[in-house]
């Protein structure tokens, strides 16, 4: 492909792009395929001649689309946002076309030096410590990693390196693998799944403290298995404090956590995936109060700060700590302006890196901070909006409502909700998960795509309100299925009062 027809092309893919945009909500926004549907569309073999691309778009319309869970549908309300506008993905196209790979400075000064000053750019809109900076005068910064799960893990692995170096010093007759045996970390029940895994592939103990009714975790609930711990002779090490949960979007009471980490000399880690872009406006900044006792915070402007992923926000007070554990040299990689800028191979676990700090220094540009706080606001306020008529209808609860949130039901036995879910799936014209909250089952309602309207929300309402009409009916009928019956492993268990539940 020349320079002329790549003009032709990416032409084409912008329109193609901007018309997707414009007509997504044309769209179901679950598919129907079944899987395996795509095999059935294109051939099992690469072509041995090259096509056109005329050929190629066309199929994006016939072999992708079908398949295509429409994330920026604004009928789209689960899970959590998922970030994307127009200034981000020509951010992504000048950085492909770009291409370099900056794992040092010499590497590509550009590549480093936007990213620093996008990290403080970002860190000032969201009001962080100075400590977290890297214009503080410090040892702090930041860095873009690739997603709120590698940053837990990276966090994970510093930890458990520093706090290796500092045992080995007061206990030089410990070796290293047994201070590595008995390492514990600590999150609550309600953190994201990216934070048991951090424990597994850090070869860190996990433990999941139950979190309080509000699914909070604190600080007595930290400080009772830090003894327990202690008492075994463990050793406490990181400690990862959610705000903004991923079921409720609860909030970790940090200035119970903080000072205990701070006492007991461990890593605190915030994951602030989906909340942290709420701290752009200052009225939400009151949620990560306590954060000065943190030593790292993350969140993803992957998720709900416009810039495509992937792009998540890692800070540290003391990048040395970070330097300790990934360095690792080879000559080739050496340059003659070494501790000046950050050398980011050291901050991260691969060795190349893309230039990711231009979609956000495109989006923090062309929407300012203005429009990134009205995005914000825009946003809630949807969150708002759907909350009040949620409340206005007395067939409904509301259990918990936070920022783009809220989490509702049908009041009375969870098989209403169950079956409510059930059907909006099914007709796939709004999508929405569950999760538990105190028990019960709730139906997950986010704003989530930029693109939601009032109108849209009020779409999703009358979607739900004529199920939930539906649900009753059927109810009337005695047509719902009851919740399927528990297996018991053995008969003789039961008449033993021994039954064992089996999970299915
Ligand atoms: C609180 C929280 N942490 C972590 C994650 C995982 O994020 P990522 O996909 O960037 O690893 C999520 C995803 O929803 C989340 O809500």
């Amino acid at each position: 492909m020349d320079s002329q027809q790549f003009r032709e092309f990416g032409k084409a893919m912008v329109d193609y792009i901007a018309n997707y945009s414009d007509t997504i909500r044309e769209r179901k926004v679950l598919t129907s395929v079944e899987p395996g549907y795509l095999e059935k569309l294109i051939p099992g073999e690469a072509p041995q001649f090259g096509e056109k691309w005329q050929d190629v778009l066309r199929d994006v319309e016939r072999v992708i689309m079908p398949g295509v869970t429409h994330w920026h549908s604004p009928n789209f309300h689960a899970y959590c946002p998922t970030a994307n506008s127009f200034p981000a993905v020509v951010g992504e196209m000048l950085s492909a076309g770009i291409g370099c790979v900056g794992f040092n400075w010499e590497a590509s000064p550009a590549c480093t030096e936007l990213e620093v000053m996008m990290m403080n750019w970002l860190g000032k809109l969201l009001h962080l410590p100075e400590e977290f900076l890297n214009c503080a005068g410090g040892n702090g910064g930041g860095v873009i990693q690739g997603s709120a799960s590698e940053s837990t893990l990276i966090a994970l692995l510093t930890a458990k390196e520093k706090m290796v170096r500092t045992f080995k010093q007061k206990h030089p007759d410990m070796t290293e693998n047994d201070i590595k045996g008995k390492l514990v970390a600590y999150t609550s029940d309600q953190a994201n799944s990216s934070v048991e895994k951090a424990g597994i592939l850090g070869s860190m103990k996990m433990r999941l403290l139950p979190a309080d009714s509000d699914c909070i975790l604190r600080g007595e609930t930290l400080k009772k298995a830090i003894e327990e711990d202690r008492k075994k002779g463990l050793i406490p090490c990181y400690v990862v404090a959610t705000l903004g949960t991923t079921g409720t979007c609860a909030f970790d009471n940090l200035e119970e956590l903080g000072p205990i980490c701070n006492e007991e000399d461990l890593w605190l880690h915030i994951d602030a995936a989906y909340a942290g872009s709420a701290f752009a406006c200052p009225e939400y900044q009151h949620y990560m109060k306590g954060v000065k006792y943190a030593t790292s915070f993350n969140f993803n402007p992957h998720k709900w700060l416009l810039v495509n992923s992937d792009c998540s926000a890692l800070w540290v007070k003391n990048s040395k700590h970070l330097v300790d554990t990934f360095a690792v040299d080879r000559i080739y990689l050496k340059h003659k302006h070494e501790g000046v800028m950050p050398d980011y191979r050291h901050w991260q676990i691969s060795l190349g890196r893309r230039f990711r700090a231009l979609k956000l220094w495109f989006v923090m540009r062309i929407y300012g901070v203005e429009g990134i706080q009205k995005h914000i606001r825009t946003q809630i306020g949807l969150a708002n909006y759907f909350e009040e008529l949620v409340e206005n209808d007395k067939r409904f609860e509301v259990s918990t409502k936070k920022l783009g949130l809220v989490c509702f039901r049908i009041k009375g036995k969870n098989i209403l909700t169950e079956k409510l879910q059930q059907l909006l799936t099914e007709r796939k014209n709004i999508y929405c998960i569950p999760c538990y909250f105190r028990e019960k089952y709730v139906i997950r309602f986010v704003v989530c795509s930029r693109l939601t309207l009032k109108d849209d929300i009020d779409y999703a309402w009358n979607e739900i309100c004529s199920q939930t009409a539906q649900v009753f009916e059927m109810d009337k009928n005695n047509c719902l299925e009851g919740p399927p019956a528990k297996k018991l492993k053995f008969e003789e268990d039961v008449l033993n009062n021994n039954a064992e539940i089996v999970e299915d």
